[in-house]
Order: structure tokens, then sequence, then C-alpha cells
């Protein structure tokens, strides 16, 4: 069997990684991946965006399988352009992917099906949303309506921060027409996880849970990032919580998504937050969490290939997913400065003695092979996840590989791992 997956990060590393795994493929393709694939995939020089050349590029190379990692190109309908060409592909059709692509969408169908989210209000014309604020109570949420590559969320605690927040997003247009209509919400205090579902339309699969950290500096301290680290599984969802979860976010949310006709297949990565009346949804993702996936995929025994195709098939009552019960934990590497400004172009040393640890993968994101040497090539620069005994264990691992590792101005947190409410006093 002949795959391709599209994106070029640490997540689609991972997903390459573990479709390599599996028996049943013959070769994968990467559009356009990164340097540090090339072992695993070959690259194919498309972007992820291109949505009609990836699908005429898929039909010339009798592609048999597509696997789409970023929301960009799902929001844009990729997978409506493939099943036209008759071309079986992993994620979600355009409308359903508007659960991500569109924050007041998504709010309307958790609003109406009654699923735990914040209280919220819509807005289009940026005065209204300013007078809004002069009643308000603080903290507020304000989120631009649409992709705004993870940045557009703030969680304002006063007022001049909220106008701050309106007229950049409004007026000044930071994300472009992401940014004509806002979603304002209540902001909801509590620990935030990840949960992710593989779905075909009917039936679920709750993979295990994880959690990220966004927040560049220890202690959950500056601007967010893309993505910092993350770890699986969290201690503190036991059984009754999972249980809750399932009940009264999954179930809801899904029977939700079919009553609306999305017809909604492939994975659904539900940010969650555990308040104290319980979980509740901030957002909905229509594609596999990054870098959650590098935590999730390193210990899913079940052969991948065999889940994008039953999700497909619409025939995942007739599968299970098997664990690792070991821990994993996954550190960022980044370019010092990101997610402002950063250098690129720095050599990275230590990588190719990293192999010999047999716990250890290495994922690339932002990295440049130039001869045999690696070069770093964007702000999230690698990914080290790790599988141990426990937790601890897969942290202490981790940070003694770092050691091993360096490139100029390389920075990572030094508490991935800890949930966020140990940084609360
Ligand atoms: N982990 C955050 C994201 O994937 O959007």
């Amino acid at each position: 069997m002949k795959v391709l997956v599209v994106g070029n990060g640490g997540r689609e590393h991972a997903l390459v990684w573990k479709i390599y795994q599996s028996d049943k493929v013959d070769k994968i393709y990467v559009a356009p991946g990164n340097d540090g694939m090339t072992d695993l995939a070959e690259r194919v020089d498309i972007s992820a965006s291109d949505i009609n050349t990836l699908a005429d590029w898929a039909y010339e190379h009798k592609i048999d399988l597509t696997v789409v990692g970023p929301e960009k190109p799902l929001v844009k309908g990729i997978v409506n352009e493939f099943e036209k060409r008759g071309l079986r592909i992993f994620g979600p059709n355009k409308l359903a992917a508007r659960v991500e692509g569109s924050k007041v969408f998504a709010k309307n169908i958790l609003e109406k099906h009654d699923i735990p989210t914040a209280e919220f209000e819509v807005f289009t014309e940026p005065e209204n949303a300013l007078e809004f604020l002069k009643e308000a109570d603080y903290p507020l949420v304000i989120k631009a309506e649409g992709l705004a590559f993870g940045k557009g969320v703030v969680i304002a605690t006063n007022q001049a921060k909220a106008e701050d927040a309106i007229t950049r997003i409004m007026e000044d247009k930071v994300f472009g027409d992401a940014g004509s209509r806002i979603v304002i919400e209540n902001f909801l205090e509590g620990e935030e996880i990840s949960v992710m579902v593989f779905t075909d339309g009917e039936n679920f699969i709750p993979l295990e849970f994880a959690q990220d950290h966004k927040a560049v500096f220890d202690g959950d301290e500056g601007p967010n990032t893309g993505g910092m680290g993350s770890y699986s599984p969290l201690p503190f969802v036991n059984e009754e919580l999972q249980n809750r979860i399932h009940e009264n976010i999954l179930k809801p949310a899904l029977d939700a998504f079919n009553q609306e006709g999305l017809n909604y297949k492939g994975l659904l990565y539900i940010n969650m937050i555990l308040t104290d009346m319980g979980p509740e949804v901030l957002d909905f993702n229509a594609r596999f969490g990054d870098p959650e996936t590098q935590v999730i995929l390193p210990r899913m025994s079940t052969d991948i290939i065999d889940v994008f195709e039953k999700t497909i098939d619409q025939d995942l009552d007739n599968m299970q997913i098997e664990w690792d019960q070991r821990a994993a934990v996954c550190v960022i590497l980044t370019s010092a400065g990101y997610p402002l400004t950063f250098d690129t172009g720095k050599e990275i040393k230590g990588l190719d003695d990293l192999n010999r640890y047999d716990n250890l993968l290495v994922f690339h994101a932002g990295t440049t092979k130039i001869g045999d040497k690696f070069y770093t090539a964007g702000g999230r620069v690698l990914g080290l996840t790790v599988l141990g005994d426990t937790i601890q264990d897969a942290i202490s691992q981790a940070y003694g590989y770092i050691e091993e590792i360096n490139f100029e101005d390389m920075h990572y947190r030094t508490d991935i791992g800890i949930p966020t409410r140990d940084f609360i006093d």
C-alpha cells in the first residue's frame, strides 16, 4: 500500500513513524515533510495547503491512503477534493472541519446541544464588542473566529487588555479575515487536557488522555506557543472522570455532529477543561494534536493503518485499540525567542549519538539537512519523546538525553510532565 502524509511538523513525523510500523505499507510519501523524515518517507514538494495539486498528485501516483496532519487543508476541503477523485483519505470533510475552522460554528453546536462550555457572545462589529466590555467581569477570553496559527485566543485580565485584543483582531486585522467575527466567553478555571477520539460518524474510540504545555517558559509563564511538550497518561484522570467525559462530552458532541449532518469521520481532538463543575469544552480541533500525537502514537500498540481504514469504512465498532502501559513524555527543543523572533541556521550537534537509546524517539519539526548535518530551520526544532515505566521515569530520562544534544540558543522547558495545577500556589 502507498500512503501519503500531508504536513511537515513533529506531529507528521510521528504519524510517518507510526505508519512505517505497519506491515501493510510498502511506501510512504510526505508532502512537504521535513529533512528529518527522509529515512522513512519520500518528500513531495507540494505545500500542505495546495489541496488541488495534492489531490491530482495522489491520483497520478495511485496513492491508496492519505492522512492529513494540519487543520488548514482540512478546513479548505482536502477530503472533498480527494473523494471527488475516488481517493481514500483520513480526515473530516470540509463541513465537519468547520468545528475547528469557525469558533462560532462550534460554539453554536455546543450551546444548541447543551454540551458544557463557557457562556459566550459573538460580535461582528468592534464597537459592539467594546461596548460589551464595559459591563463585563474579568478575566474574559477573546477568540478570533477563524484559524489564527494557534494565536487567536487571548485571555484578557482587564478591560484595557480586552480592548487591545479586540482592536488588534477586528480593526488591525492581525489574523486577516479570521478575525472578522470574534467570540467573547467567560474564563473557566481548571486543568486543561487533550482528548482525542477516532470516529467513523457512528462509532467512536477515545485515545489515551494527554496534556500539552503551551506557555514558552517554566511554570506556564510567557506567551503561548504551538506546544512546548506533552505527556500521557494523565495521573489525575481516574476512571470516574473518564466516564464523565465519555457521557457528558464525547457522546453528546458526536451525537450533536450527527444531528447537524456533519458526517464527521476522522480524528476529533477536544481541548477540554476540568472545572469544579465538571469537564467543559474549550475548543474542537479537526486533527491530531501537536505535540500530543508525539506521546500518544508511541503508546499505541495497534496498527494505525487498521484504525484509519476502519474509520473510513465506518467499521470502528469492530476495532479495539491496544496501549503500551508505559508513560510517554515529549520535550520540545526550540530556538530561543520563539514564539516571537528567533534565528535559524544553527548546527544541531549530538543527534546521531541519540540513536542508541531504544526508548527515545526524536521527531523533527523545524530542521533542515545540509550535507550530513542538521541545522535549525524553525521555532520548534525537535521533539524528544521518551517512554518510561512511570511519568517520572520518562521525565528524568528525557532530560538526561537532552544533555547530549545542543545547538546555539537552544531553549526548552524543564517542567514538562508536571500537571498545570501544580504551578498554581
Ligand atoms: N496542542 C495544541 C494543538 O495541537 O493545537
